[in-house]
């Protein structure tokens, strides 16, 4: 038996609009596999690498998206912690959630507690998850440390802002509008400096009485690097997580050496590999979620039809905080 599927596959790299709709038919589930049938798919920055071919893909066509909520269809063999009609959800980076209904390994899925909603979950598992381990295990943080994040109003930046001021640091965040910046304070950040109009790396250092910040947050990459680099204390860790505005420049590690600095690029699958830090990280972001420390409210909600359009809007900068698709 196959179960059909409707499913957004990219035919080639390239802009939104290479994300076509397609029919599709999900096999049936192998070994410790489990049919997940999609409510609401989770759009993250991630896949927009993925749509251009900044992260190529195994094979074209090929159905992108990292994040999904919803309800177990089938169970195949040997599987025991799931049973149909269980609601779930997974932000693995391994792809294919643009669909009605995939395939995915049990030992991955997260268990949905029922006071988290589908929108809720796929608002804050990759991202929050994200803001977790940069907060709590990338370094070591203690409140009262001055941080600096870049796009800070982002989907990721808005958690790290709202679970940082809990945790008692100051965040210093950057943002490229007016009121991308009354987000982020809203958010938590301390204070919020646009990097349109203003020198970040001043605006630090002023901030900072001329001592930097203990670690820089940076997923913008190409544009900010050089002066993430400069805005750190000495033995501070730049810890860069993504490249939204392009490649970074080449660095010789002995650059690093007279100011005792550490670069770090750590990513998500790493921090959540064994099934035991899965369920311990998401046991502790649902319970920041009921704490009021994070909010997993989506700023924006499209329907899965208007992909392109969330895409288009999510690329050209037009979004703060966490944009979720609803499936039909
Ligand atoms: N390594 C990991 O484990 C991991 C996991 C999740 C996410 N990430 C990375 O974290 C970042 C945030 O992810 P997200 O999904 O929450 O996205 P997001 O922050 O909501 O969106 C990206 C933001 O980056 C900023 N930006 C700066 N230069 C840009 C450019 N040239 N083009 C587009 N955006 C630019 C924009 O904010 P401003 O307009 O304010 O500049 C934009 O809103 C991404 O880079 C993502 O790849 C990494």
């Amino acid at each position: 038996m196959t179960y059909p599927a409707r499913a957004a596959r990219i035919h080639k790299y390239g802009p939104p609009d290479v994300l076509e709709f397609d029919n599709v038919e999900v096999a049936e589930p192998g070994p410790g596999q489990v049919v997940v049938k999609n409510n609401v798919i989770g759009l993250n920055f991630v896949d927009i690498y993925y749509r251009r071919g900044t992260f190529p893909v195994p094979e074209l066509p090929y159905i992108i998206g990292n994040e999904g909520a919803g309800e177990v269809l089938a169970v195949g063999k040997g599987v025991s912690d799931f049973v149909v009609g269980d609601r779930v959800g997974y932000c693995d980076d391994i792809n294919g959630s643009y669909t009605t209904a995939r395939l995915y390994e049990a030992s991955r899925l997260i268990k949905l507690p029922s006071d988290i909603s589908d929108e809720e979950a796929c608002s804050v598992m990759l991202k929050g998850l994200t803001a977790r381990y940069l907060l709590k295990e990338v370094t070591l943080l203690k409140a009262g440390d001055t941080v600096l994040y870049h796009a800070a109003a982002g989907g990721v930046g808005q958690i790290f802002a709202q679970w940082g001021k809990a945790l008692g640091l100051n965040v210093i965040g950057t943002v490229s509008s007016d009121l991308k910046a009354e987000v982020a304070r809203q958010s938590g950040c301390a204070h919020v400096i646009n990097y349109r109009t203003e020198n970040f790396l001043d605006r630090v250092l002023e901030i900072t009485d001329g001592q930097g910040v203990r670690a820089v947050f940076d997923s913008v990459g190409k544009d900010t690097f050089h002066q993430s680099l400069k805005a750190l204390a000495i033995k501070g860790m730049l810890i860069v997580f993504g490249k939204a505005s392009g490649d970074l420049p080449d660095l010789n590690p002995f650059d690093l050496a007279p100011r005792a600095l550490q670069l770090a690029w750590p990513i998500l699958p790493q921090y959540v590999s064994t099934r035991n830090e899965l369920v311990l990280a998401a046991t502790d972001l649902f319970n920041a979620i009921r704490s009021g420390t994070v909010n997993a409210t989506p700023d924006r909600v499209y329907s899965f039809d208007q992909l392109v359009q969330a895409h288009s809007d999510l690329e050209e900068r037009r979004t703060v905080g966490s944009t979720v698709l609803t499936v039909s």
